[in-house]
């Protein structure tokens, strides 16, 4: 007996695997080569005009994007005998069975053959292993082809480390039951490679989410822990996780079910966390969408990636604030109707007098547009304050090829406008008017702009009485004109008001008294390290002022930053000349800095962590960093500066001009330190305030 057990056990031991091929060599050997893809050799990694290629093994591998996608080739391996039961090795680029393949012949027949990944734009270069089961061939003599035959979009593949082996590798569908409430820890990876997780409730079969998350493999450490919000379920017991995992990784056993968890661990204590810019409590955030003043709270939707340090998943993150700093995060808004149909970019507006017919007991609804990827521009509404939505039963409302609906009253002709980006014959905005937010008639076009609409009204400054519209890109480039309801019509050129890490700006609907209020998304300023990226920028208040060539903007932070200054330090008539004059101490947190100089000539400007500004008296530009601004040569420079970690915003004079720049979050404490450089400087104010932070998160930190 116990010698049949050692038999079995030394037969169920795997023998050493046979390699076939590694593509380290210059060359590509013994195997013939065809076509013009695959180049003479191996690639050594990525070639030119391709994303990054990761997970293949050494430092070469067959790459077939040689000339780029539409090459064609192909590499026929020697015979091999078929050793082992098992055919082991990373594949990755487009999935075409057809055409890009790696098959295995016998006989001059296909017997087994794999190809690659990716069937739509965006993806991923990364290989990841697959296996093909040659156990019916045991001992027959093979053949290997590589194959592109394939054109256009995903025209390639890539394959390393081939191996013959007693164990297949490559993914399988992992599935775990787990006992879970409202929430589900779930481990982040940055790096990791993609997978698809689906969240099924166990009684029900309904799908609770179903996302791509970078998850930590089982024997790796965690860069960040995040969580799904299940919401209200109506069993409260079994989820069932579902993914693709490589065959040995035991992933999902890492996640959590319990109420609270690592992910909400020092919550908003992080060291890198800006104090006054709001961030995502945890993953990614690009646009700011639906700001709406609701007659109490000012209310923040974001695009967001709940799951992850990147892109992906758009959900419709949320935060309300009665004074636009003190930001309480509610649940997501919006999250995809299903894998694939993403919530995009839109704006909210509160319908006063419920022309949709969405109100309750004499409350106007709040109604949002949002670009639903699988259906076109939909509308819903919320009548509990925002916190929850229902999606109008015959959404979509405009189908075209196009994105981020912006609603705004135009009251003139008693309509809703929707002004939306369309890119159907070159980029243009198409706006649609609409009696009650639910049937859009097409009015007319503007063409050259891209993107994240805004469409706002301002009293004309040259007569307060008549209004001027102002048209925005997602570029942050501008035209003033007439709207009538109908058609924009542009009375001058396009202007720039921001500069630098600023993107797909919106302003607020329903503010009182004109008020015109804008945030925009911090585009590129990023967090390493931290389990949130990117930021918006600090909510301004903009007025259309009259200019020397006609009607332009201006902006400055809004009054309410004020309540969040804890102390100020006032300085008055300092001098610096022969060297630098060191006159603040700065706080890793963040500050408010107003300074005006006198600029008599040749260089002069100061110094902060992160961030040098001069001004060049001779060119006539204002220096922050590398940026340049065009500036008045002589006179009295003026600047407000909202310094915080990550990243700050410099508002010119009135704020003419305005600049949001990325600094790095973890710098450490430091001064203000005048810099005359080759003059005397005169400063005639100064004034430095620390700023406090003001955010509650919704749920509760872990006990
Ligand atoms: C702009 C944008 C929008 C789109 C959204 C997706 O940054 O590309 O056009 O709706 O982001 O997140």
């Amino acid at each position: 007996m116990t010698s049949i057990l050692i038999l079995l056990s030394i037969c169920q031991t795997p023998r050493p695997d046979i390699l076939v091929a590694d593509f380290e060599a210059a060359d590509y050997g013994s195997w013939t080569v065809s076509g013009n893809a695959f180049g003479k050799g191996p690639a050594r990694g990525t070639l030119p005009g391709q994303m990054q290629v990761e997970g293949f093994l050494g430092k070469g591998l067959v790459n077939s994007f040689l000339g780029g996608d539409d090459a064609t080739g192909k590499l026929v391996s020697p015979l091999f005998k078929v050793e082992r039961p098992h055919l082991n090795f990373l594949i990755g680029g487009g999935n075409n069975p057809e055409k890009l393949a790696l098959r295995v012949i016998l006989d001059g027949k296909v017997i087994a053959s794999a190809t690659g990944p990716n069937s739509q734009s965006g993806g991923s270069e990364r290989l990841s292993w697959n296996s093909l089961d040659l156990s019916n061939h045991l001992g027959k003599e093979v053949r290997i082809e590589i194959v592109d035959e394939a054109k256009g979009g995903w025209g390639h593949i890539n394959i390393d480390q081939i191996t013959f082996s007693d164990k297949p590798r490559g993914e399988v569908t992992a599935q775990r039951i787990l006992a879970a409430g409202r929430f589900l820890h779930l481990p982040v990876k940055t790096g990791a490679p993609v997978r698809r997780l689906k969240v099924l409730d166990q009684a029900t079969g309904k799908t609770l989410a179903d996302m791509d998350i970078e998850l930590c493999p089982e024997k790796e450490t965690p860069s960040f822990w995040t969580f799904a919000d299940l919401g209200k379920r109506q069993s409260q017991g079994d989820v069932r996780l579902e993914a693709r995992l490589d065959r040995e990784d035991k992933a999902l056993e890492k996640i959590l079910g319990t109420e609270t968890g690592p992910g909400r661990k020092d919550w908003f204590a992080e060291s890198v966390r800006p104090l006054v810019h709001f961030t995502a409590p945890r993953g990614w955030l690009n646009d700011p969408n639906g700001l709406v003043f609701d007659g109490i709270n000012y209310h923040l939707f974001y695009q967001h990636n709940p799951y992850g340090w990147n892109w992906g998943n758009m959900h419709w993150g949320h935060a309300t604030s009665p004074d636009l700093f003190k930001w309480t995060d509610q649940p997501e808004a919006l999250s995809p109707k299903a894998y694939g149909d993403w919530a995009f970019s839109g704006s909210a507006v509160l319908d006063r007098n419920n022309t949709s017919g969405w109100g309750k007991e004499g409350k106007p609804p709040l109604v949002l547009a949002y670009t639903s990827t699988g259906r076109g521009e939909c509308v819903a509404y919320s009548n509990d304050s925002g916190i929850t939505w229902t999606e109008y039963e015959r959404n979509p409302v405009v189908k075209h090829n196009g994105r981020d609906p912006r609603l705004v009253w135009h009251a003139p002709t008693k309509k809703w406008i929707m002004a939306v980006y369309d890119e159907t014959k070159g980029q243009a905005i198409h706006f649609h008017s609409s009696p009650d937010l639910k049937h859009w008639t097409f009015e007319s076009e503007i063409k050259n702009f891209y993107e994240c609409p805004d469409l706002v009204r301002f009293p004309d400054p040259a007569d307060p009485q008549k209004e001027l519209w102002v048209l925005y890109g997602a570029d942050g480039l501008y035209l003033v004109g007439d709207f009538d309801g109908k058609k924009f019509t542009p009375k001058g050129p396009k202007q720039r008001l921001w500069h630098g890490n600023f993107y797909a700006a919106q302003t607020f609907t329903n503010l009182p008294n004109n008020r015109v209020v804008q945030i925009g998304w911090g585009q590129g300023i990023t967090f390493p390290g931290a389990a949130f990226n990117q930021q918006m920028t600090i909510p301004v208040e903009l007025t259309l002022v009259s200019g020397p060539t006609g009607p332009r903007l201006q902006a400055l932070p809004v009054e309410e930053i004020k309540g969040q200054v804890r102390t100020t330090n006032t300085f008055r008539n300092l001098r610096a000349q022969g060297g630098d004059l060191s006159v603040a101490p700065l706080s890793t947190g963040a500050q408010l800095i107003d300074i005006t100089w006198k600029s008599t000539g040749g260089v002069s400007g100061f110094r902060v962590p992160g961030l040098e500004i001069k001004h060049d008296s001779r060119a006539g530009k204002l220096f922050v960093n590398k940026t340049g601004l065009d500036v008045p040569k002589e006179g009295e420079i003026t600047l407000k500066i909202v310094l915080d970690r990550g990243s700050a915003e410099v508002f010119l004079g009135k704020g003419e001009q305005a600049l949001s720049i990325a600094r790095d979050p973890r710098l450490g404490e430091g001064n203000l330190t005048l810099i005359p450089f080759d003059r005397m400087m005169e400063v005639v104010g100064l004034s430095v305030s620390e700023l406090v932070p003001a955010r509650k998160p919704l749920f509760k930190d872990t006990p």
